[in-house]
């Protein structure tokens, strides 16, 4: 049995990772400040459960570190402003919120906490690095851990959510090394499933598809991304966590599958048995990356983890719960 605290709990990858850790005898805590999540129903069935607890709190609040117990075994910092509308609307926020609660995590982590064989994860993202495609034209495909990270156009505010990402893989290694405690980066490569929320590039096919939108528009429809269900993407999580070997390092989880969004909007189609008379190609965003393919050796090597879930299986699952759990208004997407 082990006594874990995750940060973001109620958000998307937070929810089913508690889901996932809750199948065993683990003690759950989760704090959330709902800033883009809710408490919903199926995060209220996961709270029925005897050992899943919740802590309504904002950790940019230094207060809000100070009044949480001691001794976890694992800490899962997946807490910070996410979704990509924010970071074009809010960036000074996305920054100073993932950068302050960052600091604030290693340093109750390495104190108050107070257990010197617990571990603490910090989930970066692939955009920490997707810049360098954008500034030298180019990255290698499938792209390995140790490219440089890179921020193309600090005026562009898209780039806040990488800067921060940034600046908590460098807290999380230095402090480390400084501080002596155990650590893991992972760095999520699109992960999809129920419960994502609704301002994402699937959920938003989803709902255009049921509402037969003709012409369909298709916003950089030959970009391309891989795309990680979220189950998949639980298992590879904790198994970074639970070795020792990836004590230090950083991660890349993902699939080796690189797929166009024009090729996933007709997976769609296919599945959702609809298709429209005309397509409406669009650009994508100014900002946005061209193609992802991450490198998904090292994860592989070191835990033994690889993606099982086609997308094609994926996607079905995905479709029914968006078929009966369909968009309410929600703060922040
Ligand atoms: N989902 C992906 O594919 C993906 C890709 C790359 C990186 N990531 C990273 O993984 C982590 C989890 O992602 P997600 O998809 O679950 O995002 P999410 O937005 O669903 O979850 C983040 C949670 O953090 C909470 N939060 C924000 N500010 C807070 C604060 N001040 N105090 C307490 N809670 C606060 C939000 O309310 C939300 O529930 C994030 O750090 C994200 O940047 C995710």
């Amino acid at each position: 049995m082990s006594k874990i605290l995750i940060t973001g709990g109620t958000g998307f990858v937070g929810y089913h990772l508690a889901k996932k850790l809750a199948e065993g005898k683990n003690e759950i805590v989760l704090v959330d400040n709902f800033f883009r999540s809710e408490l919903d129903e199926d995060m209220k069935q996961l709270l029925e459960r005897p050992n899943v607890k919740l802590i309504q709190a904002d950790l940019g609040n230094r207060d809000a570190w100070d009044s949480f117990e001691s001794g976890y075994d694992y800490v899962y910092h997946l807490a910070g402003i996410n979704g990509t509308r924010l970071f074009y609307e809010i960036p000074f926020e996305v920054l100073s919120v993932g950068i302050t609660i960052t600091f604030y995590a290693i340093k109750w982590f390495r104190t108050t906490n107070n257990n010197p064989n617990a571990k603490i994860l910090y989930t970066s993202s692939n955009e920490a690095y997707a810049g360098a495609l954008e500034a030298f034209g180019q990255l290698p495909l499938p792209t390995p851990e140790d490219v440089p990270l890179v921020i193309s156009d600090p005026y562009n505010p898209r780039w806040s959510y990488a800067g921060q990402k940034l600046i908590g893989e460098l807290l999380f290694i230095h402090g480390s090394k400084a501080h002596n405690f155990r650590m893991s980066i992972v760095r999520p490569h699109n992960f999809y499933g129920p419960r994502e929320g609704y301002e994402h590039v699937i959920p938003e096919i989803i709902e255009r598809i049921k509402k037969r939108v003709d012409p369909f528009p298709i916003y950089g429809a030959d970009d391309t991304r891989s795309f990680c269900y979220i189950d998949d993407a639980v298992e590879a999580i904790i198994a970074v966590m639970e070795s020792e070997k990836t004590d230090g390092g950083t991660y890349h989880i993902g699939t080796t599958e690189e797929t166009k969004i024009k090729h996933l909007i007709e997976h769609l189609f296919k599945i959702m048995k609809w298709e429209p008379s005309k397509l409406d190609i669009k650009n994508s965003p100014k900002g946005s990356v061209k193609r992802r393919l991450p490198h998904v050796l090292k994860i592989k090597e070191h835990t033994g983890w690889e993606a099982k879930i086609t997308l094609e299986e994926g996607l079905k699952k995905m479709i029914e719960w968006y078929e009966t759990n369909p968009r309410k208004k929600r703060k922040n997407g």
